[in-house]
């Protein structure tokens, strides 16, 4: 934004350039290279090549509302500063100490003016601020879409004019655009986790002797769990002994060595014997806005002249950033159902949501007879829809639900479009080879397949999805394997639910588990149905993990759910599988975790997400079966639920599998000790 920039350059400069990695490209004079612009850009930014989110990356118009936009080298006043900047604009003053994580100066001395809990105290109050901004953005974010979930155009246009960021202190989302003040209270939030890499020994290396001048560096390399921001904790349990941020004194008095603070400078402080901002900072220096790789660190930044220092600050924040985006796609999806929360983080990462929102086509498949089976086209994933669709009550061609076609969820497609192709062009019989076990009972994968890829113009594979049901033992669901190794190779996601009345604690063939991992390569979802009751929540599944690949991206948690034993996936490589849980006053939740591939390791935790503690973690090992029991403690009264996460993670180990799959469940138990707790077993079909 241009407006603080033409006000006041010089005093702007000289504050932006002590604060904070810089968010202005001059590096001549004042040393910055637009830090957080960069860091932002190759956190957030879609790949190269890349033009369409699939909600993990900002698109182009987006990502400059986020990180900024710089102008060419050295042409100051040019571009803007994004929401990431925003903490340091003149607004009349930039956000003080707590947006940035100074001050939280510590080091092991007897002679140290500070204590740890001074300084412990001092990182609160900016986890505290970071945590609001936080909150701030995922409240502003709730008009994006309507009850309905439709995008609400005026909330999301960014096309005719750039976001404005308010004045912090009467930041009031009444009079601005929605979508703008989401990423503005994630973007602040975001600025000062970064700067926390940047001003902190967290990630830094050193070597003694250790002084105010030099204090020692955590070489950390992991996340800071205290800067989770969905939680709400006391974080000083969580506080390494040695984490120091650095005192600021002022702008003319931030240096090497403490200096007085100078009287002439509002807001400035002693910070004499103590660890400064200006000997601690790694600020400054140039970062590849594509690979984040960093070189010529400095000017003015003693610290990163300790190799690598600036290296592993911008590696830190880069990686936080991406977490943070994590945490407030799932505080979205928790706060306003998966279902408008799919369409919110559509409208904040696609630079044209009222229209790339829209438009999905989906082939619903049950069992014979195959009249049953449906092909159909909607505007974006309805639970009521889908649910109506899969119990046989199609819907057929008319006005639907939204005001225009845009944001209908009309439905256009033939009932029979399925089944008239199907007698055009049998399946051939001999492709079906000797040893094959006989078509499962009418659920024609293949042709639905086949269908939704060949015309592919106007719905790409991404925004396609094949929901089906069955009654099909799992054993004969294998001779689809090459139709669902084809969908996921073309990006349409396949969800399988399985109305199954066999247990599931028997051994699976490995065509089996070829079959159950291929389902989970599209990114669809496979599960066993306890009975048909929970047909519901098999589709409350679907949408969490996202009907189509428009829909939600693999990283978020999903929405466990009961009724079902829900299959999944690790390998190594990957992040944990996380699974979002909520108990309530009147039900526990009972969790049980399994691995199903022989030699499999899993390393379990259940972490209670507002007192950001794991209340379980453990490893489980071989044909283990582990069940927790997550309940409402008495600090969630106030809230009357609470929210736990599980993360099921491969654990390594020599003989155990490089990667496999495992199955989840919940349960709730009633505590009315007057009844009985709910059924854990299968109910008869
Ligand atoms: C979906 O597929 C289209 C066409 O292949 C591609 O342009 C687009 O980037 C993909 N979108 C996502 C979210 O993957
Ligand atoms: C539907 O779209 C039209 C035009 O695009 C818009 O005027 C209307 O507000 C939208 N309705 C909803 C409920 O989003
Ligand atoms: C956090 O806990 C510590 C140690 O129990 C206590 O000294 C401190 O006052 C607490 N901070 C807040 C903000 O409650
Ligand atoms: C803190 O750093 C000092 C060196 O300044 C070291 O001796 C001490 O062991 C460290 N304490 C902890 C808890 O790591
Ligand atoms: C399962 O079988 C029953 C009885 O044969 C049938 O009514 C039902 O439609 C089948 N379910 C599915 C999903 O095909
Ligand atoms: C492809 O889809 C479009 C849009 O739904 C439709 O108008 C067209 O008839 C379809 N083409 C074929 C060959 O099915
Ligand atoms: C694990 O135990 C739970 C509860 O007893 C049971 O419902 C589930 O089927 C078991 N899962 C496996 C894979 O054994």
């Amino acid at each position: 934004m241009r407006r603080s920039r033409t006000r006041g350059l010089t005093f702007f400069f000289l504050i932006s350039g002590a604060y904070a990695f810089g968010t202005i490209n001059e590096p001549n004079v004042i040393g910055q290279h637009c830090e957080h612009e960069r860091i932002t850009r190759v956190a957030l930014g879609c790949p190269l090549g890349v033009t369409v989110s699939d909600g993990r990356c900002f698109e182009e118009e987006s990502l400059h509302q986020l990180a900024g936009r710089s102008g060419p080298a050295g042409a100051v006043g040019q571009g803007s500063n994004g929401a990431v900047g925003a903490p340091d604009m003149l607004d009349p003053t930039p956000e003080g100490p707590e947006a940035h994580c100074d001050n939280a100066d510590f080091l092991d001395s007897p002679k140290y003016p500070r204590t740890r809990e001074e300084a412990t105290e001092q990182l609160q109050t900016c986890v505290n601020h970071l945590r609001l901004r936080f909150l701030e953005g995922i409240d502003a974010a709730n008009k994006i879409v309507d009850d309905d979930a439709r995008i609400i155009l005026s909330e999301v246009d960014i096309t005719r004019l750039d976001c404005r960021f308010s004045f912090p202190e009467l930041q009031m989302h009444v009079f601005s655009r929605s979508k703008c003040s989401a990423i503005e209270g994630f973007g602040r939030s975001l600025h000062g986790v970064q700067d926390f890499y940047a001003h902190s020994n967290w990630a830094d290396d050193a070597k003694p002797p250790y002084t105010p001048e030099n204090p020692p560096g955590l070489r950390r390399s992991d996340y800071p769990i205290f800067l989770d921001l969905r939680a709400e904790n006391n974080i000083s349990e969580q506080v390494p002994y040695n984490l120091t941020t650095g005192c600021f004194g002022g702008v003319l008095t931030d240096g090497t060595v403490g200096k007085p603070g100078n009287p002439l400078e509002p807001g400035s402080q002693d910070c004499s014997g103590r660890i400064t901002h200006g000997a601690l900072n790694k600020d400054n220096g140039v970062i590849d806005e594509v690979t984040g790789l960093t070189k010529q660190p400095g000017p003015n930044t003693p610290r990163s002249d300790f190799r690598d220092n600036f290296e592993r600050a911008v590696a830190g924040a880069i990686r936080d950033s991406r977490r943070q985006w994590r945490h407030f796609r799932e505080e979205i999806r928790r706060t306003y159902g998966v279902q408008r929360g799919n369409m919110i983080i559509c409208g904040l990462v696609r630079d044209n949501p009222a229209v790339d929102c829209y438009g999905r086509k989906v082939a619903i498949l049950r069992d014979a007879p195959s009249d049953n089976n449906r092909m159909a086209e909607l505007q974006m994933p309805r639970h009521r829809w889908l649910l109506e669709e899969l119990e046989g009550r199609p819907h057929e061609e008319g006005e639907g639900e939204g005001l225009t076609p845009q944001n209908s969820t009309k439905s256009r497609g033939a009932s029979n479009e399925l089944r008239q192709d199907a007698e055009a062009e049998p399946q051939a019989e001999d492709d079906v080879s000797e040893e094959s076990p006989p078509v499962s009972e009418g659920l024609d994968i293949g042709n639905a397949v086949e269908k939704l890829l060949r015309n592919n113009t106007a719905f790409p594979a991404n925004k396609t999805a094949v929901v089906a049901l069955t009654n099909a033992s799992e054993k004969r669901l294998i001779e689809h394997l090459p139709d669902i190794w084809r969908a996921g190779d073309a990006g349409l996601r396949v969800h399988i639910g399985v109305l199954s009345p066999a247990g599931n604690t028997r051994r699976y063939a490995p065509r089996e588990e070829d079959f159950m991992t291929g389902v989970l390569r599209t990114g669809g979802t496979y599960s066993v149905l306890h009975n048909r009751a929970s047909i519901p929540r098999f589709l409350d599944h679907v949408i969490s993990r996202g009907l189509t690949q428009y829909d939600n991206a693999g990283d978020t948690e999903t929405l466990l759910v009961p009724g079902l034993s829900i299959r999944d996936f690790v390998t190594p490589a990957m992040e944990p599988r996380r699974y979002s849980i909520d108990a309530h006053s009147i039900d526990n939740a009972v969790i049980s975790v399994a691995p199903i591939t022989a030699n499999l390791g899993l390393h379990v935790r259940v972490r209670h997400v507002r007192t950001n503690e794991a209340v379980e973690e453990l490893d489980i090992g071989l044909g283990g079966n582990k069940t927790f029991r997550v309940e409402l403690g008495i600090a969630d009264i106030p809230r009357t639920d609470a929210w736990f996460e599980l993360e099921v993670a491969h654990a390594r180990g020599s003989n155990l599998a490089g990667g496999g799959l495992f199955e989840v469940s919940i349960e709730a138990e009633s505590v009315d000790m007057d009844h009985e707790p709910a059924s854990m077993g299968h109910d008869e079909l």
